[in-house]
């Protein structure tokens, strides 16, 4: 009997360390910046289904989308202190946190699509760049793809020469700065939280995204024109506080493995339509005219900005863009 009363006294006091008790479930605060309806929000809700059906309620993912918790330039900071669990911050929006190598997936061009992209993500350049995390406090659980960029603006922008002298408000990346710079634009970093209203004001004339983004935030009302230039690659890399990951029962870690694993696949399948979809929406909207670029112009843009890679060369890391280059077949 007494050694009963030991064994459930040591169980409670282990589950008591993890945060964990018989009435109280593991509550996974996860906080992200875009709207329900996008390929991130969707796939935060799939992975909280799965999550909590799978562990019969000893997990509770609570969602906190389109920055209701936490915006740019807050959310990494709040998951290497514990007061969110879980993020999937894009990943042109690592290099504040001393990641720069992140910024490789921001170099225009450097996929020509998904299955190129995949390559990395899926194979030993992503694992390793995910690795890099743990020594900022936190884990890389997977990365979920969003898709290929567009450009948009109040005046038609077709080719390099349309963009000189706008302002264009770009995610917290050097790389997309200098993508900005080599069209002749003026960047400006800026939390997604405040891109409606600064594109509405006039604070900045334009912007780029993935059209998943641009329509859920309800750009068309503010923008007159969309250029098709899918110039570059936005996707999110999920990652959690690695002091709450590691101190998770490991049953409950391995079920959430298995969630995260299929909520991958979930929401790479979903991404493309989803961003098809909205370039459809936005035409519909009858607001934003969409540019659909010649091949001269296409190529065009790519010549203006593929300088872009030699020149940040030292910032993500010659190794880290030649292991890109390896996977995918880009010649620079
Ligand atoms: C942005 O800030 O433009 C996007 O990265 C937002 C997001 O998370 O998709």
């Amino acid at each position: 009997m007494k050694l009963r009363l030991a064994l459930v006294l040591a169980a409670s006091a282990v589950l008591a360390a993890a945060g964990v008790s018989a009435q109280q479930p593991i509550v996974i605060k996860f906080s992200h910046v875009v709207a329900v309806d996008t390929p991130k929000g969707k796939a935060a809700e799939h992975f909280k289904k799965l999550a909590e059906e799978r562990t019969k309620g000893r997990v509770k993912v609570e969602l906190f989308p389109n920055s209701s918790l936490f915006k740019d330039g807050e959310e990494m900071e709040a998951v290497q202190l514990g007061s969110v669990q879980m993020l999937a911050p894009s990943l042109a929006k690592f290099g504040p946190l001393g990641v720069r190598e992140f910024e490789v997936f921001d170099l225009p061009y450097i996929f020509d699509d998904y299955k190129e992209l995949h390559k990395v993500t899926e194979g030993p350049v992503g694992t390793g760049l995910l690795k890099k995390l743990e020594s900022k406090g936190i884990v890389g659980l997977a990365y979920w793809d969003n898709g290929f960029k567009v450009m948009s603006a109040n005046k038609a922008i077709r080719v390099p020469a349309d963009y000189k002298g706008l302002k264009m408000r770009i995610q917290s990346s050097k790389v997309l700065g200098d993508e900005m710079k080599a069209l002749g634009s003026i960047p400006q970093v800026m939390a997604f939280s405040e891109v409606y209203q600064a594109l509405q004001t006039g604070v900045v004339d334009g912007t780029e995204n993935p059209p998943s983004n641009f329509y859920t935030q309800k750009m068309q009302e503010v923008q007159k024109y969309l250029a098709l230039t899918e110039h570059g690659y936005l996707g999110y890399a999920v990652i959690v506080n690695k002091k709450f990951w590691d101190g998770l029962p490991a049953d409950v870690r391995t079920t959430l493995e298995g969630a995260m694993k299929d909520t991958t696949k979930y929401a790479n399948d979903i991404a493309k339509k989803e961003n098809d979809d909205a370039i459809e929406a936005v035409r519909k909207s009858g607001k934003t005219e969409i540019l659909t670029l010649t091949p001269e112009q296409k190529a065009a843009m790519k010549k203006a900005l593929v300088v872009v890679h030699k020149d940040n060369e030292s910032r993500v890391g010659k190794e880290t863009i030649q292991a890109v280059y390896k996977e995918t077949g880009f010649t620079p």
